[in-house]
């Protein structure tokens, strides 16, 4: 008896470490089987505890949750599936996801994100496919938030109020396939113009490429932006503007000004040489008349030359 009662609480301790060591408890309304926990639809208001540490695929979809613990997410080491769709996530800080490094599959649809820090993905270097679709206040994503998915081959960003994207943004991507970007208010000016060009040289897959428009400027509203690159070319290259003209204007007349000058300066130039010329030469050119046509040419000017010289001085 004495026994028993002294085991009792080592055995409490024992089991109770092992829980969190095994991972063998499974959190209240969720289902666990075969490394996976779906805790689908349950009114989660917070991440869930007691989440078994061998779990390869989470399903969290469909509940109240408004943030992703880094610390608690970091214990499952061999997550391959994360399926956060639906929930009120706000934010993603930096290194949310340091701890789930072998993370395939990611999905942070239908949230609330309003801001992805640039470093929230930086060790999902085996991550394949990532769903940031429905979260109409991301607005804006860093050039630096893809630099190490380099394993991504699906990426989803509909309907995410983006404006416009950094041209190195996708850059890493090397493996991307298929790139979803409607629903998004594209402002398609001159700074747009080196992401559309990658648009449309990155022989990228777009299922949804004819509804992924330009909505701004005017001229070039309901432009699909993965066909905008030529006319967004034409406009910021080879188009001028009134300013344009004008300054070309100007150009112009530099030059003529700056010719007539040179030619009055030539023509000062030719007739001082000419009187030089001729007070040190005297009658010398009279006497070497018929020689060949050049000379006669060049001579017949001099004497013009001669002959309008004592006016001019
Ligand atoms: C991303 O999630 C939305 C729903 O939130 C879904 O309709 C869409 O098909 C998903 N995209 C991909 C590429 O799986
Ligand atoms: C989502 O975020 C926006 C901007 O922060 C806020 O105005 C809105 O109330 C949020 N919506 C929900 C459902 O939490
Ligand atoms: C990418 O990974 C490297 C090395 O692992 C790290 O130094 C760098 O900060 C990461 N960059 C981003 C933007 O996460
Ligand atoms: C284009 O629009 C973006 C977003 O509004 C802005 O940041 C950028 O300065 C604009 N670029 C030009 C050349 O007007
Ligand atoms: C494009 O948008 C229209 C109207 O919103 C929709 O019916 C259609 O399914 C969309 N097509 C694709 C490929 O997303």
């Amino acid at each position: 008896m004495s026994l028993a009662s002294g085991a009792g609480p080592q055995l409490l301790l024992f089991s109770l470490g092992m829980g969190l060591v095994s991972g063998s408890n499974c959190p209240v309304n969720c289902l666990c089987q075969a490394q996976e926990v779906s805790c689908t639809g349950m009114q989660l208001m917070e991440y869930p505890l007691n989440i078994p540490l061998n779990t390869r695929r989470l399903l969290l979809s469909n509940n109240k949750i408004a943030s992703l613990p880094a610390l608690q997410l970091g214990f499952l080491s061999d997550l391959v599936y994360l399926d956060c769709q639906n929930n009120r996530i706000r934010e993603l800080m930096d290194y949310t996801f340091i701890g789930v490094f072998k993370l395939i599959y990611l999905d942070l649809s239908s949230n609330n994100l309003t801001s992805i820090s640039p470093f929230s993905f930086s060790v999902l270097t085996n991550l394949v496919r990532l769903n940031i679709s429905n979260n109409p206040h991301l607005l804006s994503l860093d050039k630096y938030t893809f630099a190490n998915t380099t394993s991504l081959r699906y990426l989803d960003l509909r309907n995410t109020g983006l404006r416009t994207i950094d041209h190195e943004a996708l850059h890493h991507l090397v493996a991307l396939q298929t790139l979803y970007l409607s629903g998004n208010p594209w402002k398609c000016n001159c700074s747009f113009l080196n992401f559309a060009i990658y648009l449309l040289v990155s022989k990228l897959d777009h299922p949804d490429g004819q509804n992924a428009t330009c909505t701004e400027p005017t001229e070039l509203s309901g432009w699909p932006i993965t066909r905008v690159g030529n006319p967004l070319q034409y406009m910021c290259i080879t188009h001028l503007d009134h300013q344009d003209y004008i300054f070309l204007l100007l150009i112009g007349f530099c030059i003529f000004a700056a010719g007539t000058v040179a030619a009055w300066l030539t023509g000062v130039c030719a007739v001082l040489y000419q009187n030089a010329h001729r007070k040190s030469s005297g009658d010398d050119t009279e006497d070497e008349s018929g020689n060949r046509v050049t000379d006669q040419i060049f001579r017949s000017n001099s004497y013009f030359g001669q002959s309008r010289f004592p006016q001019l001085t």
